[in-house]
């Protein structure tokens, strides 16, 4: 694989892009937005509760309604695969003046809720939904907060975000403690548009009520969680040398590039900078003989995304790799642990499930196979990877879902065969 590219921005970052630049005064124009299934559904949502929107080739322009001027949709917000827009506008949708409501596909209906209906509820919020709450549709007729001080008992950003901005409506101090730190896009958006928010190692707390100031123009990274797909695809087949441009290198999205230098991975981060209050790098990658590594603790929420595409990895790695502390892995868009387990043993990967991860013996080669995504876009990517240095022809079934955050990933995956 060799050549040069710059894979679509963002996918967390293109979300709150759209969410938080509607709460803001007047226009914001987002550069670099990833235009995808799951970034499209925030869009909508938000056009839904009366936000203009235009999303054209280049740019993005959101006529921003300020945190006060949100209207009553007239129709269910359909959230479609993406946990993020679900999440995090729960949060926003709690603390606004008239009644409304969110639903998702048949993957996200079954993923949990009940991580942001608990703290939401506390703060004061009414919200209504399927199995006591746990699970979409749910139902909000707004009310007013009050700030609590809450310890997350999953490090997750969706969830923190969620409580982030039901905290801008709270009156008094709204306090979120974390197990271990997640991205932190919100914060960092919220502080370019204006709201104070103060943050520690552990926590961050924001004082409320707190409008979001004039709408700005934002510059959106390429999406590192695609690049990885990219990265793994380099290090594991021969002769391959490509440089992923203008990437987003936040360091809480980080851990793939930590685990695969650790794996021995030539990877070397380029012309460092700062747009919009996010670090970015160009990131060079050259085949590499691969280690085997543990993989576990404070590292896994900056991975999470990546797990399986590192798993990829450690087929051809030297050695066993453990990764473990991982379970959350088991929520996300399908049982992330078991359908790459499952599937990676398709290809003759010696690879065993954990309740909480995996263990992977690496080899030397693994036999092309057909196989599925489970209807999961990083499922899909991750399988395509290990087919690119697999030997024969393999097949994945329900592919097309790589759309939900990578449109033109077969394209640009092509594009670097040589
Ligand atoms: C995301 C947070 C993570 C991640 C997801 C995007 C975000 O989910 O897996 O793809 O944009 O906040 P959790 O908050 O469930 O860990």
């Amino acid at each position: 694989m060799r050549g040069e590219l710059a894979p679509p921005g963002d996918k967390s970052i293109s979300h709150r892009a759209i969410i938080l630049g509607s709460l803001a005064q007047g226009l914001t124009t987002v550069r670099g937005f990833l235009s995808s299934e799951d970034t499209l559904s925030s869009a909508k949502a938000m056009m839904k509760l009366g936000v203009p929107i235009e999303i054209n080739k280049e740019t993005v322009k959101i006529r921003g309604k300020g945190s006060y001027g949100l209207s009553e949709p007239d129709d269910i917000i359909d959230a479609g695969n993406s946990g993020t827009t679900a999440r995090i506008l729960t949060g926003l949708l709690s603390s606004q003046n008239f009644f409304s409501s969110i639903t998702g596909d048949q993957y996200l209906r079954t993923r949990p809720m009940d991580r942001v209906v608990k703290p939401l509820t506390r703060m004061g919020a009414r919200i209504w939904g399927r199995d006591e709450g746990r699970r979409l549709p749910l139902a909000f007729l707004g009310s007013e907060l009050k700030a609590i001080k809450y310890s997350l008992p999953v490090a997750s950003a969706q969830v923190k975000s969620a409580i982030l901005l039901a905290g801008l409506y709270a009156v008094g101090e709204t306090e979120v403690v974390e197990p271990n730190p997640t991205r932190d896009h919100t914060e960092r958006m919220l502080s370019y548009l204006g709201v104070r928010v103060e943050r520690n190692s552990v926590s961050i707390k924001m004082e409320g009520p707190q409008q979001l100031k004039e709408g700005r123009e934002i510059s959106i990274p390429a999406d590192i969680s695609s690049a990885s797909f990219l990265i793994v695809a380099a290090l594991i087949n021969p002769n391959s040398e490509i440089l992923i441009k203008n990437v987003g290198i936040n360091p809480q999205r980080t851990g793939a590039i930590e685990i695969l230098k650790k794996m021995e991975g030539n990877i070397e981060i380029l012309n460092k900078r700062e747009a919009c209050g996010e670090e970015i790098g160009d990131i060079l990658v050259r085949s590499s003989t691969l280690i085997a590594t543990e993989i576990k603790g404070e590292i896994i929420p900056k991975t999470i995304d990546e797990l399986p595409v590192v798993a990829v990895a450690a087929c051809f790695a030297d050695g066993e790799t453990l990764i473990k502390d991982a379970e959350e892995l088991r929520v996300k868009e399908t049982d992330r642990i078991k359908a790459i387990t499952t599937e990676l043993a398709k290809f003759g990967a010696d690879i065993e499930e954990l309740d909480d991860g995996m263990i992977i013996n690496g080899r030397e080669n693994l036999k092309g196979t057909k196989c599925t995504s489970w209807g999961d876009h990083r499922i899909a990517m991750a399988l395509t990877i290990a087919g690119t240095r697999a030997d024969g022809q393999t097949e994945i079934e329900d592919s097309e879902c790589v759309s939900v955050s990578f449109p033109g990933f077969f394209t640009s995956l092509n594009n670097l065969r040589k």
